[in-house]
């Protein structure tokens, strides 16, 4: 059974929840395979309406295995939290498994992320606030902290002491007050073992033994492409690969068995935190998007920024990305908008430039847009390819042909029923 990840192949906030909730009906496991509660998974379902940050979007299948792999960074209390939520609202205990070889974010990584944002000035990230590069530091320092490392606690007690240290001095680079107490970082520690302790556990088994019984198995990515550590508009990134090629290493699975790449693009551009979004939208224009698409950050409740389809981005995200289907999210936010436009190159400094160049280059970049024209009639409704307007058809058809993929889903609406299935005899065959 072929492996599917599932990535984000714009800016984030794609809709990859939604998007792995539903496929999520039909896997055994389900893998978050990078990143932590920065995530911002938005799912609304027979049980309610859920914003997921670090639990897996195949919680609601009860016969599902959630897995949170070693590729992540753990926050322990906000899993505490979202699964109280999830079982609050009738659904069953999801069936969890956490790598023990995953990363703890610490009380002091999330204090250290908001202190140094801050300190950045107008250079600033805007991260999430959660702690998310500073606990990739630490991994990347080997000073971090894996989850299979909580059941010590003295073991713990002794290399907190000397990590301490450390972050102390930096708190105090950054404001003179912090200072971070042993006894608080060991009650979280003591908290967390309590609470997850048995479901920490090795991965490779689990993973191993659904591979060999042909069993479906689904990575879930978080953020997008162009937040990615490497790839990404650097430095306004997160600390982690987001897409397919750091699915093999962040679950712990060969990477050739991942023949199923489902690019999550939403059919606008959306973007929180700060750096170079060239089609991005301002004044009337960009509120009146953001008001539709009920763009604000599911994580902090910022407004998002948003815009035109970046098609430059996309290309390069599908170059990067390898993907093998594409899954187009929030189409009926664009009924009534007429014409659309997608951007196809971007005019920097009097050249006009077809692909996308270096981050430090995108400063001022104006875009170039190609215009379509829009539909006025609602495809909210719609339940099949050929219930929408032949005019969303046509945008359709831009997007795979920018994403180099077929489409084989098309979201219609919040709820994970309003989804078009488009099946292979009908796919969007923009490369056949
Ligand atoms: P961090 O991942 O919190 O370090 O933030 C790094 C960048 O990624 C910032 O621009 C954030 O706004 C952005 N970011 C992080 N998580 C999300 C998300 O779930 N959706 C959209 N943007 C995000």
């Amino acid at each position: 059974m072929p492996v599917t990840a599932v990535v984000g192949a714009q800016w984030g906030d794609e809709g990859k929840g939604k998007i792995v909730d539903l496929l999520a009906q039909q896997v055994d496991v389900v893998c978050r395979f990078g990143g932590g509660s920065n995530a911002g998974h938005t799912i609304v379902n027979e049980f309610g309406f859920f914003k997921l940050h670090s639990l897996p979007s195949g919680a609601f299948n009860p016969n599902t295995i959630n897995v949170i792999g070693t590729g992540t960074v753990v926050d322990f209390d906000s899993l505490a939290s979202e699964i109280h939520e999830v079982v609050k609202a009738g659904a069953t205990h999801p069936k969890l498994v956490i790598s023990d070889r995953a990363h703890v974010i610490m009380p002091y990584h999330k204090t250290l992320d908001r202190l140094k944002d801050e300190s950045l000035g107008k250079r600033r990230i805007g991260t999430t606030g959660q702690g998310i590069g500073p606990a990739y530091v630490d991994k990347v320092d080997r000073t971090g902290i894996q989850a299979g490392e909580l059941e010590d606690v003295r073991a713990l007690e002794e290399k907190l002491r000397f990590i301490l240290v450390e972050k102390n001095g930096t708190a105090q680079h950054y404001s003179g007050s912090t200072r971070f107490n042993l006894r608080e970082s060991l009650e979280s520690v003591a908290r967390w073992h309590e609470a997850f302790g048995l479901f920490i556990q090795d991965t490779i088994p689990i993973l191993g033994s659904a591979v060999a019984t042909g069993s479906r198995i689904l990575l879930e990515g978080q953020l997008g492409i162009m937040r990615d550590l490497d790839w990404g508009t650097y430095p306004f990134v997160t600390s982690s690969t987001t897409f397919a090629a750091g699915a093999g290493s962040g679950a712990g699975l060969p990477p050739r068995l991942i023949k199923d790449v489902v690019a999550v693009v939403k059919a606008y551009t959306s973007a929180v935190g700060t750096g170079p979004v060239p089609t991005e939208l301002f004044g009337p224009e960009g509120d009146k998007l953001r008001e539709k698409g009920i763009e604000y950050g599911t994580t902090t409740g910022r407004p998002r920024r948003v815009g035109w389809l970046d098609g430059v981005a996309l290309q390069y995200a599908a170059a990067v990305g390898g993907f093998t289907r594409v899954a187009v999210t929030k189409l009926d936010v664009l009924d009534g908008i007429d014409p659309v436009k997608i951007a196809t190159a971007y005019r920097i400094r009097d050249r006009t430039v077809e692909s996308f160049p270096h981050p430090s280059k995108l400063e001022g970049a104006e875009p170039i847009y190609e215009e379509l024209p829009g539909w006025t009639e609602s495809t909210a409704r719609a339940e099949s390819w050929d219930e929408l307007p032949s005019n969303a058809q046509r945008y359709l058809e831009r997007i795979a042909e920018l994403a180099n993929a077929p489409i084989s889903m098309i979201g219609v609406g919040q709820a994970r029923k309003e989804t078009i299935l488009i099946s292979e005899r009908e796919t969007v065959a923009a490369t056949a």
